[in-house]
């Protein structure tokens, strides 16, 4: 494996190339001229997406007995985002170039060099003509006339057919207003001065029903977690299911990025795998347990206990998503950052940030949040339909306590409550009556929120397996071989099968029949064509972990090899030599 650290812009650029040469990753609408922010999987991309798909859900529902799995509409009532606070703050700030139109992410823009333009307007022969005035930057070392040129050129393009040639644009009243060393008030592409900060919302509008007025407005979804809440009592009444316990579901999510960039890590159209756990309030936890467990490094946190309050069962799900990362090869490449008590929501209590190293970047790869009670609460205010659920255990602990015992229970609410730092307090006659229904085994349940985001996870993946290596050949020639270095478990094919010879019928079809033994098992390719050798680093560069080559020995020209292959890994290109029928075997207990 190569050792030294690649220049990222190039390694991002040979990623995006790659993705498109074997069918990973395509720009959306490409013989159209594409599609913003939107990409699509060619075959080896849908496989590997499938194949993290797969290994959440069985991580987070099939081989757990806590969580179940929930599969919702995109389109749902607009309701749904009033409550849950979308329709009001889902909003990026934004800014929008004077010149195009074109908008920008505030936090996105950066600095740049030059010298500060201004015209009073524009004309052309065939009369058309603005009069307003139009502020541009000219790059530091950009030459005038090409700088007029580009102007020319975009006030052509933002006016249309109307202004003819853009060529033939006269531009008027040229002055130098001043030079600037690094500003951020001109549009990183088109240069052209940027507006005030605007919140923009990122929510993608849709209409619903055959009107298609402002009544019928909806949303498609931003995010899968609001159909989890607004399920979840669904859920609760038809499982047989006692909090705490979880629903998750894997779905797409749609926000109409200002700005989407770094290939599909930001996107307007992608895929989230989110679980939303509901655990007891705290209070809960001490009037049934006699205590909630603090959280101190190191703690034991390998089986959820029945004392756990939000801080264990939000350590909890930071180390389980770890656990997952390892097991899908990214252990390596992850940070996580704690949001600050200034970063974090009102309502929020903690948030972790899994970071990734991507070529551009360490970037956020999932969110990890322990929300409280607010988005049910939300819900359950906004749809005038209790969340709460009925706890036995509860409503018979709290009746074993004295008046003194609940008082100090209510007591150390309001201290809390008090003392907050963000949001209001709540006012002391809904504490008491939140306690009230709480010593009645009544309460909302309050919710973990792991949050991922499949589409980075991909790219993640993508960027942690690409790999370089010089081969020499016979002749001494140098050749550069890309290899994807995925996990078995997550790459699109796991094993390319090929016979020695394609002109030997014997050699095909012994490899077609130990093709038809793996392929129903596991995603495999067949392969005739050109030298072993290239055969392999096609496979290499597919991310293909294993190889099986079907020779003469096989067939038996040496009797005691007769029905093995020899099977090449990618990475060690180790070789051994295994009898056909234990290869099925060999190849499963290695994925
Ligand atoms: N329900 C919580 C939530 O949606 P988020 O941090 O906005 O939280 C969660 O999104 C995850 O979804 C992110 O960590 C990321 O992996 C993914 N994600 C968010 N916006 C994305 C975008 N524009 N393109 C691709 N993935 C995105």
């Amino acid at each position: 494996m190569s050792d030294t650290k690649p220049d990222p812009i190039a390694q991002m650029e040979k990623i995006v190339s790659l993705c498109k040469r074997r069918g990973f990753i395509y720009p959306s609408s490409e013989i159209y001229g594409g599609c913003g922010g939107v990409w699509d999987y060619g075959p080896l991309g849908a496989e590997l997406k499938r194949n993290l798909r797969e290994a959440w859900w069985r991580a987070m529902t099939r081989d757990r007995e806590d969580i179940l799995g929930l599969d919702a509409c995109i389109l749902m009532n607009p309701a749904i985002w009033k409550a849950s606070g979308h329709v009001d703050t889902f909003a990026d700030m934004m800014r929008e170039c004077s010149l195009t139109n074109k908008r920008v992410r505030a936090d996105h823009v950066e600095a740049q060099a030059g010298t500060v333009m201004q015209f009073t307007g524009a004309r052309a022969a065939n009369g058309w003509s603005i009069s307003r005035q139009i502020t541009v930057l000219m790059k530091q070392g950009e030459h005038i006339e090409s700088f007029r040129k580009r102007v020319r050129a975009l006030i052509g393009q933002n006016a249309g057919a109307a202004a003819g040639k853009a060529e033939e644009i006269e531009l008027l009243g040229e002055q130098k207003i001043e030079v600037v060393t690094a500003s951020v008030d001109f549009h990183p592409e088109s240069c052209g001065l940027l507006g005030e900060s605007r919140p923009f919302n990122l929510m993608l509008r849709t209409y619903l029903g055959p009107t298609a007025t402002e009544a019928d407005v909806t949303y498609l979804r931003p995010e899968t977690a609001q159909a989890i809440f607004a399920q979840f009592k669904n859920v609760f009444d038809s499982s047989r299911v006692k909090v705490p316990f979880g629903i998750c579901q894997i779905g797409k999510a749609f926000r109409n990025e200002v700005t989407p960039k770094n290939f599909t890590f930001r996107s307007r159209e992608f895929e989230q795998m989110e679980l939303e756990f509901f655990i007891k309030p705290d209070e809960a936890v001490e009037i049934i347990s006699g205590e909630v467990a603090k959280w101190t490094d190191g703690a034991d946190l390998s089986e959820p206990q029945p004392n756990w309050g939000w801080e264990m069962w939000h350590q909890y799900w930071v180390a389980e998503r770890k656990k997952f990362y390892q097991s899908i090869g990214l252990g390596d490449v992850l940070k996580d950052y704690w949001q600050t008590k200034d970063d974090l929501a009102h309502y929020a209590r903690a948030c972790v940030d899994i970071l990734c190293e991507f070529p551009f970047g360490t970037e956020e790869l999932e969110g990890i949040a322990a929300r409280g009670e607010f988005d049910l609460s939300q819900h359950q205010k906004h749809s005038g339909k209790t969340q709460e659920v009925f706890d036995e255990d509860l409503k018979n602990a709290a009746a074993k306590l004295t008046p003194e015992q609940k008082e100090a229970l209510i007591q150390k609410r309001l201290a809390a409550e008090n003392s907050k730092v963000k949001g209001e307090p709540m006012p002391e006659a809904d504490v008491r009556a939140w306690f009230e229904r709480l010593f009645k085994g009544n309460y909302v349940p309050h919710v973990i929120e792991p949050s991922a985001g499949l589409d980075r996870m991909a790219l993640a993946v993508i960027a942690k397996a690409f790999d370089e290596t010089v081969k020499i050949d016979d002749k001494g020639k140098s050749e550069t071989i890309t290899v994807l270095r995925f996990h078995p478990r997550v790459a699109p094919i796991k094993c390319g099968v090929f016979p020695l010879l394609k002109n030997k019928p014997e050699l095909v079809a012994k490899a077609r029949e130990v093709y038809a033994l793996l392929k129903p098992h596991m995603n495999c390719f067949y392969d005739e064509t050109a030298s072993i050798g290239r055969r392999y680093a096609r496979q290499d560069e597919a991310g293909t972990p294993f190889g099986v080559t079907i020779d003469f020995d096989t067939l038996g020209e040496k009797p005691e090899l007769l029905n093995t292959v020899t099977v090449r890994e990618r990475d060690s290109n180790a070789q051994h030599r295994i009898s056909i029928s234990d290869l099925l075997g060999w190849l499963q207990a290695r994925l």
